[in-house]
């Protein structure tokens, strides 16, 4: 698969993560703790893989870079609004449906316009990208240091 294709996909597990999570009511307290804690672990391995790889790979070919960071910094404050918010508060699905949003607008964007220009690196050294992706996405996921980096993000975020 091609860099863009890796993303695009894991996009649309984040994005599905989400909409399951607003789709939940203040009763189902223990699903939102599990969709929020696995979109959590996503949004780590996919905001890792696109700063340490994707990014640097299209510095050249794409002027959003800094609006991209912009906005994963953005993102990160709404997750964080969202770990410390109770799963039973009736503010919860307001602040999930804000960084629903966030998270849409961003990787609509990337989509339609840091994605397309990508596409001047070529399709050879894209491919590659998308290996190196892949290889990266896999091993994050597995990695015993990135739970612990989620584990002590949450802890934190929690007492921000
Ligand atoms: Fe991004
Ligand atoms: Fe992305």
């Amino acid at each position: 698969m091609r860099a863009d294709e890796v993303l695009v996909a894991h996009h649309d597990v984040l994005r599905g993560l989400l909409r399951e999570l607003a789709g939940t009511t203040d009763a189902q307290t223990g699903q939102r703790r599990r969709l929020r804690a696995e979109f959590l672990r996503e949004l780590e391995v996919h905001a890792q893989i696109e700063d340490e790889l994707f990014y640097p790979a299209v510095a050249d070919v794409s002027p959003l870079l800094s609006v991209a960071h912009a906005e994963h910094r953005q993102i990160d404050d709404q997750l964080a609004t969202v770990m410390r918010t109770a799963p039973d508060d009736p503010e919860f699905a307001t602040e999930v449906r804000m960084l629903e949003a966030t998270l849409h607008h961003h990787t609509v964007e990337e989509e339609q316009r840091m994605f397309p220009q990508s596409h001047a690196l070529g399709e050879e050294r894209l491919q590659e990208l998308g290996r190196r992706l892949q290889e990266r996405q896999r091993e994050l996921t597995r990695s015993g240091a990135m739970r612990l980096i989620v584990r002590l993000k949450r802890t934190v975020l929690r007492l921000v």
